[in-house]
């Protein structure tokens, strides 16, 4: 366990992901951070001041008006003290108070008096995130310097499904107690291809795979906090993208193929990490196929190859391909590096199902014309990490 001296503040504000306070104060005191937490009036409906004083160790503080809270240290102390400022989960309310620049209650006047690095993950229910005034505000705060952390989407307590859950406990504590990134890839344009396309079959039937887009978003955000400028251009998936990529949302392949050479122009970089259907149906039928018969034949023809695409372009950027396989794994990968003239790829072996498609974890061994280094399994942002650090170590 590194040694880890950060001093956190965590603010909470009254939302239904406020019950995983506790768990992100000690995922956070692990790493040896001293953690003082402050909570909105309406936290308190969701998780006791008491519990949160247990498991950091410290008094937590609720009340800007209290004076004995102000005695033991006062609010602009309180905002001075803190090197690190997180507010998890922010309510859609108390981003609108931050974006106005509100100072009414304790926790949104320390947010004005810091110059703590300060992090935003909002949790909401997935219409309110998706609501112009929240992206919006959301905007605001990133342009202020403040990084908003993209929720997690699935099923919420409501019962809708979409964007605005908050992350796990464990994905904020390793995100905001990593160590700060050089800006290595400042000036850089990335452009990534993530997530599955879908390859239309009749109005209401397609073709697609498995790959979630995680292993895709990972690496947007990995090349953003290394300072590089980004563009997602993203098959449908179900994770929010980083606020600061520029994201391209696209279906198919012969789409996402035109998207990535309208933009490639500028690219430094090109990664295509997206699992892109190589074949794609003859004919789209306009109306719904019928099961009238037993058998029902299509006929496929193969779709452009975007990652062999760009490599041949006479300006190609630095182009990074990934390889999907179930067997033979370096052969393979090896021989789409030379066959597709990449500059470097990425083998993934997709039989292990602990890795790869959909999971938050995996595992790859990256090729390049003079070398190969193994990446151990790990988490999908920790790998994302090591993988932009050695494409910018093997930058031409
Ligand atoms: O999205 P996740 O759930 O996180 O899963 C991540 C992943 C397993 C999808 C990812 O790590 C991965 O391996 N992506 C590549 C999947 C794939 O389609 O591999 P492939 O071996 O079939 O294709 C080789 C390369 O050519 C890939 O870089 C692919 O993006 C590219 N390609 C393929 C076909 C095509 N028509 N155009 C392409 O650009």
């Amino acid at each position: 366990m590194t040694v880890n001296k950060q001093k956190i503040l965590l603010g909470v504000t009254g939302g239904i992901a406020a019950y995983k306070a506790p768990d992100l104060v000690r995922k956070l005191t692990a790493t040896g951070a001293d953690v003082r937490v402050v909570l909105t009036e309406s936290a308190e409906h969701f998780v006791s001041p008491l519990s949160l004083q247990a498991v950091s160790g410290n008094p937590v503080s609720n009340d800007l008006l209290d004076p004995a809270a102000e005695a033991a240290m006062g609010h602009i102390e309180l905002a001075k003290w803190a090197d690190t400022l997180i507010i998890a989960p922010a309510t859609a309310n108390f981003v609108a108070k931050l974006a106005l620049g509100l100072a009414d209650d304790l926790l949104s006047t320390l947010c004005l008096a810091t110059t703590a690095k300060t992090y935003v993950a909002p949790a909401m229910n997935q219409q309110m995130w998706q609501a112009p005034a929240t992206q919006t505000n959301l905007a605001t705060l990133s342009s202020r310097g403040i990084e908003v952390i993209a929720p997690d989407s699935g099923e919420q307590a409501c019962g809708d499904v979409g964007p605005g859950r908050m992350p796990e406990p464990q994905a904020l504590a390793d995100l905001i107690t990593q160590p700060a990134q050089e800006k290595v890839l400042s000036g850089k344009h990335i452009v990534i291809t993530a997530g599955p396309t879908r390859e239309a079959i009749d109005p209401v039937r397609y073709l697609s795979n498995h790959s979630s887009g995680k292993m895709g978003y990972a690496l947007a955000t990995a090349a953003l906090a290394l300072g590089a400028d980004v563009t997602l251009v993203s098959g449908p998936v179900a994770v929010s993208a980083p606020l600061a990529a520029n994201l391209i949302n696209v279906e198919s392949a012969q789409q996402m193929h035109e998207a990535v050479m309208q933009t490639i122009d500028t690219a430094d970089i090109f990664i295509g990490c997206a699992a892109v259907a190589d074949y794609r149906p003859v004919n789209v039928v306009d109306q719904k196929i019928k099961k009238d018969n037993n058998e029902l034949t299509l006929t496929f023809t193969k779709n452009p190859d975007i990652l062999a695409d760009v490599a041949k372009l006479e300006r190609a950027p630095f182009t990074v391909g990934f390889a999907a396989e179930t067997q033979d794994v370096s052969f393979y990968a090896k021989g789409k590096l030379t066959r597709k003239n990449l500059d470097m790829i990425a083998a993934n072996d997709v039989s292990d199902k602990s890795i790869g498609f959909n999971s938050d974890n995996n595992a790859l061994t990256v090729f390049w014309k003079e070398g190969e280094k193994k990446l151990e399994v790990a988490d999908k942002n920790q790998l994302a990490m090591q993988l932009m650090q050695l494409i910018n170590e093997q930058l031409r």
